[in-house]
């Protein structure tokens, strides 16, 4: 069987946390080598994936010139997502980014410019929105396509963590202007947008809201104290096409909360509703016989609706390119609608995309 070799840039919490576990299931896959500028992390990674010293690489060119590379999974803070992208694109390498795509829109330009040379459908060019995979999600967009929900109205979508109170969390990468660009806007409302593109349509305007919580966490080497200067929680209202109107909380203050995303959409027809913690259900009331009598109730998600993101890429490399496949310029899309939110939010004014 034709196996695809798979190098991986930073081996971090979702590299080792998702890519690797779920690559390692993926039996048409093979890691055949790392990259990671933290030597402990590259090591650690190293021993337990069984990769020779030689394939365990410090500066990321050299894996994607790496012969024994032929798909490279991007896991580094967003701000390399670009460079990098571009680098494996004109290696005529596959690539599979994590998002946020980049800091802000204006860096995006030398991405879209690498990927007018591409042959898309040749060279796999994939974005990990991971909620794209939840079965919850694939089954929400299905019952939007029978038309089950009649005209859809508005949507209410909350993505909720406690992270920002950590004890003793420092201040790393996220909290940083020009290594994560926003704070969770992009690092967690761009899955929500994603997801509200991918159900319910394109944006066409939006105002905006960001506040910094925690104003200053102690520097990574522990001098002293420095700045936060990405958000920690922010809201805006969108209006979508068909006139979808879509309200958006978004916080990493939110006590008591690890990681939930709650999704309520309401149709002329019908209400559909999921809480990704339970993503394997989705809440429903749909038709007359549900408002008039069962109300809002469960209903467990098809087996056919599960899909692994990992599975997806290698799928496409191998030539079976899976419905809702997320294209990397999906997140180009993505990144402009983060960019008009900041420009909301520093204008105070609504942004027409
Ligand atoms: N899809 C998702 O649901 C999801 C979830 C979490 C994180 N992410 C994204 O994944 C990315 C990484 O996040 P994380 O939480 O794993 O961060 P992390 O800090 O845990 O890991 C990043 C790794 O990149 C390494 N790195 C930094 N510069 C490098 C360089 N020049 N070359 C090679 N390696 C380098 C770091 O040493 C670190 O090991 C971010 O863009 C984040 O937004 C996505």
């Amino acid at each position: 069987m034709e196996q695809v070799r798979v190098g991986i840039i930073g081996v971090g919490s979702i590299a080792t946390g998702v890519h690797i576990p779920q690559l390692l299931k993926v039996k048409e896959a093979k890691i055949t080598a790392i990259c990671d500028i933290d030597e402990a992390r590259l090591q650690k990674a190293g021993e337990e994936l069984a990769i020779p010293a030689a394939k365990r690489y410090v500066n990321y060119m050299d894996l994607i010139n790496d012969e024994e590379v032929d798909a490279v999974e991007v896991c580094t803070p967003n701000y390399l997502h670009v460079p990098i992208s571009v680098a494996v694109l004109k290696a005529g390498k596959h690539l599979n980014v994590e998002k946020p795509l980049s800091i802000d829109y204006e860096s995006v330009k030398p991405l879209e410019e690498a990927l007018k040379e591409c042959d898309l459908d040749k060279q796999i060019a994939m974005t990990c929105f991971s909620y794209r995979f939840r079965p919850a999600v694939r089954y929400a967009k299905w019952i939007i396509e029978q038309g089950m929900l009649g005209q859809i109205v508005n949507a209410s979508v909350e993505y909720l963590k406690d992270s920002a109170f950590v004890a003793g969390r420092r201040l790393e990468w996220r909290f940083v202007k020009e290594l994560a660009g926003t704070g969770v806007l992009g690092d967690l409302g761009v899955h929500l947008i994603d997801m509200t593109r991918l159900l319910l349509g394109d944006f066409k305007s939006l105002t905006g809201h960001t506040e910094i919580l925690v104003k200053e966490r102690l520097k990574l080497d522990g001098s002293e104290m420095g700045k936060v200067e990405t958000d920690d929680y922010c809201s805006f209202i969108a209006l979508l096409e068909n006139d979808v109107t879509a309200n958006f909380t978004i916080s990493r203050c939110a006590i008591g909360e690890k990681n939930t995303i709650r999704y309520d959409i309401y149709g002329t027809e019908g209400v559909i509703s999921f809480d990704l913690n339970n993503p394997d259900v989705l809440g429903v009331c749909v038709g007359k016989i549900d408002a008039e009598g069962n109300g809002m109730h469960t209903v467990q998600v098809p087996a056919r609706f599960n899909v692994l993101q990992e599975q997806t890429f290698i799928d496409a490399i191998l030539g079976e390119k899976k419905e809702y496949f997320p294209d990397v310029r999906e997140a180009i899309e993505c990144q402009k609608i983060l960019s008009a939110i900041q420009k909301s939010d520093e204008t105070r004014t609504w942004v027409t995309l």
